[in-house]
């Protein structure tokens, strides 16, 4: 019955695996947390700690080497380990961002080929749709890919790469047919290693500055047709539905950020005295505590909704309520994060406004999450041609 009200039901092993990734996250990624933000440098830390324990891409399937997570499993990890590097949450996030298309549209040939090796930790998947002139318009895109007997040749920029460069997969998406717009776009994988990709310098960011984000330049790049995912002019929806599911994930990163900062804003007012008592006796603090849990809760409901109907989308059904539940997640989730940092910032006043704590880096992590997958306000046009 659960299932029919698509209620979830986070199960022992969902608490569990909370609790080892929690404590994973604690001992190995977040000494690194303040370095990685303050150097701009990948958290290599992260992704060994991550990939040793297999929890880099939990969302491959059994069939091709995964562990075959469910979509809330997913969440969790993804929560907890950007609770204390936002950064090194996107290894997870964007590995599931750039191997969904391959998953829900790829053949069985590309599957095991591309899977398995993210699966074993080999290999990483980043996702190609933005452009520099064609961000919220996605279907605006101008990259091209033009068919060559058993070839096709890729020429075009992708902007706004999530770990370009240390990737060794991209899905690509890019125009077969010109005068189809949206239905005239296809998906590819395309390979760092294949002739003819390059990439541009990593962008100057506001925060999540470990995870390089870079142009992704194709210049000729000539590939055997077997790598299109799908049919030729499906490519757009598959890159629609992929985001139905991952913008979860930019939610379970929101709540991440978010806790992280409320746990920390919690313990400060415990021991900063002010006026002859901790600051945490006012009832002016108590109450911005109370709003902060009480928004990040509000969230993390509506992101396990989602994760649920995710699940039973995967499965082959309740397709329209996903893309409302997903986009409404990510932009709930979102807002609530900027909010929560932003007032664990003002708790701890001028000291929260300063590198030497972590709440900061926070703020500024979180904001990204209003941004990519999609502005909040994209979210808006997808919730509003999707009302449940
Ligand atoms: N599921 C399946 N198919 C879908 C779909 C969905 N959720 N949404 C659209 N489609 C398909 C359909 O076939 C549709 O045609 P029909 O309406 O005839 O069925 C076709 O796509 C065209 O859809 P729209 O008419 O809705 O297209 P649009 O041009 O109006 O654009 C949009 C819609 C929602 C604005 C879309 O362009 C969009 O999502 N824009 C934001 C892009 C985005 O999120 N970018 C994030 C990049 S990834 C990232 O940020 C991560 C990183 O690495 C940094």
């Amino acid at each position: 019955a659960a299932a029919e009200f698509g209620l979830y039901r986070p199960s022992e092993e969902h608490d569990m695996l909370r609790d080892s990734v929690r404590a994973l996250s604690e001992a190995k990624i977040a000494p690194f947390a303040a370095e990685v933000d303050e150097e701009g440098r990948f958290p290599q830390e992260a992704r060994d700690a991550l990939e040793a324990n297999d929890l880099h891409a939990v969302h491959v399937p059994e069939a091709y080497g995964g562990a075959g997570a469910d979509a809330l499993a997913t969440v969790i990890v993804i929560e907890e380990v950007a609770r204390v590097c936002a950064s090194s949450s996107l290894i997870p996030a964007v590995n599931k961002l750039g191997s969904l298309p391959v998953i829900l549209s790829g053949s069985e040939e590309l599957k095991k080929k591309y899977l398995a090796p993210l699966a074993r930790g080999e290999a990483m998947f980043s996702y190609c749709l933005s452009e520099p002139d064609a961000g919220s318009d996605a279907g605006g895109m101008k990259t091209k890919a033009v068919r060559d007997g058993d070839h096709y040749v890729l020429n075009g920029v992708k902007r706004w790469i999530t770990n370009a460069g240390v990737s060794d997969y991209y899905t690509v998406m890019a125009v077969t047919d010109p005068d189809k717009r949206t239905k005239g776009i296809s998906a590819f994988v395309v390979e760092k290693d294949d002739e003819g990709v390059s990439f541009g310098a990593p962008e100057k960011k506001l925060g999540i500055k470990g995870s390089p984000t870079r142009e992704v330049y194709l210049d000729n790049v000539r590939i055997p047709a077997e790598r299109m995912l799908g049919e030729e002019g499906t490519g757009f929806a598959t890159a629609m539905q992929t985001l139905d599911h991952t913008r979860i994930t930019i939610a379970a990163q929101a709540l991440g950020i978010a806790q992280g900062a409320l746990d920390y804003a919690k313990g400060y007012v415990a021991e900063r005295k002010q006026f002859g008592k901790p600051i945490g006796d006012f009832q002016g603090v108590q109450f911005m505590l109370a709003d902060m849990a009480m928004k990040l809760e509000a969230a993390r409901q509506l992101t396990y909704a989602a994760a649920a109907r995710s699940e039973r989308v995967t499965l082959g059904s309740d397709e329209e309520a996903l893309t409302f539940f997903g986009a409404a997640a990510k932009c709930y989730a979102s807002d609530a994060a900027m909010e929560i940092t932003t007032d664990a910032v003002q708790l701890l006043g001028g000291y929260g406004y300063t590198r030497d704590y972590p709440v900061e880096r926070m703020m500024r992590d979180a904001k990204i999450t209003q941004i990519y997958e999609g502005t909040n306000q994209v979210q808006r046009i997808v919730m509003s041609r999707n009302l449940p």
